[in-house]
C-alpha cells in the first residue's frame, strides 16, 4: 500500500564509546535489565537452577542456555506492549548450569546427560508483563509457558516427510528465527548434524520449525522441509498485495547460500487455521547474484536446472579448485534433504557465511554476510579474499514482488576498521566501526539494527570493542553503536513491543561473570546466557 515507501523516525541517542568489561551499556537516558536467564523457572511448577545441578526431569522445564532468535508475540484481550508472549531460541546449552564439571561429551555421557544437554537446546515461550512501574518480568506458572526441546516429538510436514517419517525427536542448534503473518513462531535449526546424540540419524535436523506459541493450531510444532535442509540462521517473510508471501532464508555455511520459499497457497488473514499447511507446498528458490547488480531466482526443483539424476555437485569452488561429486535428485526430498548440494549444482551463489535477513517496511532486504576467512576466490557480491570482518548486502524484488524471480542488489557495507592497513580489513563504515554483523533487524518505524558476533580471541577484532548493536543509518550508511555486551558474548536477537518502547535483546555464551555481577541479581551464579531489556526512560521508541 501507498504507506509501505515512507520510513520517516528520529535517532537522538548518543553513541556507546567501543568498551570492553563486564557489563552491558546502553546511551544515556537508557535502563536494562536482566529478564530471563538460562536456568530460570518456564514451565509451571518448575525448579529453578540456583546453584544446585538438576536432572533431566528439571532442566527440562527449565530456560535453556545460549539465548538467540526470538519473537514476542500479542496475547488476544491483552494490552499488546504491557502483555505478551516471548519465544525465545535456545541455541546450544549453557553447561555451567547443567553440570558440575561445566562441560560436556557427546562420547562418554551417560543416557541422563544427554538427555540433560538436548533438554537445553530448544525454544522457551514465556509470558512477559510490564508493571505500573516499567518493569517488566516473567509470569510465573502462567500456563502459557512452554518448553520445546531436544527431547520433544515434532511432527514432520513437506516432501520430505516420505523419507524421514511423520515425527523426529528433537531439535537442536535453535539458531535464529522468524515469524509468519498468521502468528506462529520459526525457529531455525543451524546444524544439519546432531552432535549432542549420535545415535539419532542425521536427516532429522538442519530444518525450519514452525511452532503456535499460544499452542492453538493443532498439529504444531512442524518441521518444515518444503523449506530445505542446510544451516539455517533466520526467517523473514514479505507479503504481496494479494496475500502471497515469499519467506527468505540464509545458509550460515562456509560458505553458504540465499534462498526463499514462496507457498503455493496464500495468507488467509479471517481464518487462522487454514495457514497451518501454508508452509508444506510451494517452491523453494536459490539466489544468483550477477557480477552487473542483478540477480536471478533459480528453482530447486526436481528435474530442473540439472537436478537429476547423477548431477555434478562442483563444491566449495570459493577455496580454489574442487573434485566434483556425482549426486543423484531422484525425487524433490533428495532436493531438499541435500539442499546445499542442490544449490550448487543449479548455480546458486557462494556467500560470506549469510546469517541473518530482513525485510524492511520500504520493501528493501538486507543480509548480513558474517565474515569468511577461508574465501580464497571472490566475486562481485563477495570481494574480499580472508573475509575476516563481514559485509552487509541489500537487494530489491522486481516490483518489490514477494513472487519475483529478479532482483538488484548491491553492497550495502564492508564491515572492519579504517585504522587497519589491510585493504581487506579496512572496511567502508562511515562513522563507527564494527565486526561481524550477524543479527539485523530493520524496526516498523525504519530504523536499521545490527547486532555483531565477532570472535572475541581474536586480537585484530579486539579494536571493536566487546560485541556490540549498533543503529545504521540506510542513506548514509553511517553506524552507531547503541549497546555493548560484557565479556565473551555475542549479541543476538531483537524483539520488541508494538510501540518500540520495550526492546529484548540476547546476550549470548557470556565468559565473565556477568549477569551475576549485576545488583539484583544471585552473585553466587556462573556466568549465563539471557535475555535483557531496553527502556528508553523518557518512554519514546528506542532509538529516537
Ligand atoms: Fe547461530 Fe549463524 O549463528
Ligand atoms: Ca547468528
Ligand atoms: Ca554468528
Ligand atoms: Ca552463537
Amino acid at each position: 500500500d501507498s504507506d509501505d515507501n515512507e520510513v520517516s523516525y528520529d535517532v537522538a541517542f548518543q553513541q556507546v564509546p567501543a568498551n570492553v568489561g563486564d557489563q552491558v551499556w546502553v546511551p544515556e537516558g537508557y535502563t536494562v535489565d536482566v529478564l530471563f536467564s538460562a536456568g530460570d523457572a518456564v514451565v509451571a511448577g518448575a525448579t529453578a537452577f540456583t546453584g544446585t545441578f538438576l536432572g533431566s526431569a528439571d532442566t527440562e522445564k527449565f530456560a535453556g542456555g545460549n539465548h538467540d532468535g526470538m519473537h514476542y508475540f500479542e496475547l488476544p484481550g491483552q494490552d499488546p506492549n504491557k502483555r505478551g508472549l516471548l519465544a525465545i531460541n535456545h541455541e546450544f546449552p549453557d553447561y555451567r548450569v547443567l553440570f558440575a564439571s561445566g562441560s560436556y561429551d557427546a562420547a562418554t555421557a551417560t543416557d541422563e546427560q544427554k538427555k540433560i544437554a538436548l533438554s537445553a537446546v530448544g525454544i522457551s515461550v514465556i509470558e512477559v508483563q510490564k508493571d505500573d512501574d516499567g518493569n517488566w518480568s516473567v509470569v510465573a506458572d502462567s500456563a502459557h509457558n512452554k518448553r520445546y526441546t531436544g527431547n520433544t516429538v515434532y511432527n514432520v510436514g513437506g516432501p520430505a516427510a516420505a523419507v524421514l517419517g511423520d515425527t523426529v525427536v528433537g531439535m537442536l542448534n535453535n539458531c535464529a528465527s522468524g515469524h509468519t503473518p498468521w502468528g506462529t513462531y520459526l525457529t531455525c535449526e543451524e546444524s544439519t548434524d546432531n552432535y549432542l546424540d549420535p545415535t539419532q540419524p542425521e536427516e532429522g535436523y538442519g530444518w525450519v520449525v514452525e511452532i503456535d506459541p499460544r499452542n492453538e493450531l493443532t498439529g504444531m510444532p512442524v518441521k518444515r522441509t518444503a523449506l530445505g535442509r542446510f544451516d539455517h540462521e533466520n526467517t523473514a517473510y514479505m507479503m504481496g498485495s494479494d496475500n502471497r508471501l515469499a519467506v527468505y532464508m540464509g545458509d550460515d555455511g562456509t560458505p553458504g547460500c540465499i534462498y526463499k520459499f514462496v507457498p503455493s497457497g496464500s495468507y488467509n488473514a479471517s481464518d487462522r487455521a487454514a495457514n497451518a499447511h501454508l508452509l508444506d507446498e510451494g517452491t523453494l528458490y536459490v539466489a544468483k547474484f550477477n557480477a552487473d547488480g542483478t540477480g536471478q531466482w533459480i528453482p530447486l526443483v526436481q528435474g530442473q536446472n540439472g537436478l537429476t539424476a547423477g548431477a555434478t555437485d562442483p563444491g566449495n569452488v570459493t577455496q580454489g579448485a574442487q573434485t566434483p561429486v556425482t549426486i543423484d535428485f531422484n525425487t524433490q526430498a533428495d532436493v531438499l534433504i541435500n539442499t546445499k548440494a542442490a544449490a550448487r549444482v543449479a548455480g546458486g551463489t557462494l556467500m560470506d557465511r549469510p546469517e541473518w535477513i530482513t525485510v524492511a517496511p520500504d520493501k528493501k532486504i538486507y543480509v548480513t554476510l558474517t565474515n569468511n576467512g577461508g574465501r580464497q576466490v571472490t566475486d562481485e557480491a563477495n570481494p574480499r579474499v580472508t573475509n575476516r570482518h563481514g559485509h552487509i548486502i541489500t537487494w530489491t524484488e522486481q516490483g518489490n514482488s514477494p513472487l519475483a524471480t529478479s532482483f538488484n542488489w548491491e553492497i550495502f557495507l564492508l564491515a572492519g576498521d579504517p585504522r587497519l592497513a589491510d585493504e581487506h580489513l579496512k572496511g567502508d563504515i562511515n562513522g563507527d566501526t564494527f565486526s561481524s554483523p550477524d543479527g539485523i533487524l530493520v524496526d516498523p518505524e525504519g530504523r536499521l539494527w545490527v547486532q555483531t558476533d565477532a570472535s572475541t580471541s581474536d586480537t585484530v577484532t579486539n579494536t571493536f570493542g566487546n560485541n556490540s548493536m549498533y543503529y545504521i543509518d540506510q542513506e548514509t550508511r553511517a553506524s552507531r553503536r547503541f549497546l555493548v555486551g560484557p565479556t565473551g558474548c555475542e549479541i543476538t536477537g531483537l524483539a520488541y513491543t508494538p510501540d518500540l518502547k520495550t526492546f529484548f535483546v540476547n546476550i549470548q555464551h557470556p565468559t565473565g561473570t556477568w549477569p551475576s555481577n549485576q545488583p539484583g541479581n544471585n552473585a553466587a551464579l556462573p556466568a549465563r546466557s539471557s535475555t535483557i531489556v531496553v527502556r528508553h526512560e523518557d518512554g519514546k521508541p528506542i532509538g529516537a
